[in-house]
């Protein structure tokens, strides 16, 4: 199922709750301060920010802590991400990390992704940003 383009009412609800969700990023480590936001199909938002931790490599980027958000909110076999926004502070560039790209795949492959590239917003579908993802077999 190809989701339907965004509207703008979507688009904006989804980058202002990614922008608020930045202001509660723990990132004493980086200093790198992320938020994200949900859209699931069911037409419910959701949002995550990063959560770093001492032991650096237990840190959790802001897109998956959404995600999981979304999913133990709404259950876990139902949830489908119709879009997802993720804004850093500053506006610097934020594209998705390889394994939030492969969690985004697992529940939306077409979903609509919007990030800061360099310059700018850029909008791509998941499976854009992470071709031939994998898939399970069971
Ligand atoms: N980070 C995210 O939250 N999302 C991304 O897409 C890229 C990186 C976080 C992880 C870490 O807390 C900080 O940014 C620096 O890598």
């Amino acid at each position: 199922m190809i989701t339907s383009s965004l509207s703008n009412d979507e688009r904006s609800r989804l980058l202002r709750a990614a922008r608020d969700a930045v202001k509660r990023a723990y990132a004493p480590y980086s200093k790198f301060r992320v938020g994200a936001a949900v859209l699931t199909v069911r037409g419910s938002l959701f949002s995550g920010c990063n959560v770093e931790n001492a032991s650096y490599s237990l840190t959790i980027c802001a897109e998956r802590t959404a995600i999981f958000s979304a999913v133990a909110q709404e259950g876990g076999e139902n949830m489908r991400i119709r879009a997802l926004a993720v804004v850093s502070e500053n506006s610097s560039a934020c594209a998705p990390c390889g394994a939030c790209r492969q969690v985004i795949f697992e529940f939306g492959p077409d979903a609509i992704v919007i990030f800061q590239g360099p310059d700018g917003l850029e909008e791509m579908r998941a499976s854009e940003l992470l071709p031939k993802g994998f898939k399970s077999q069971r």
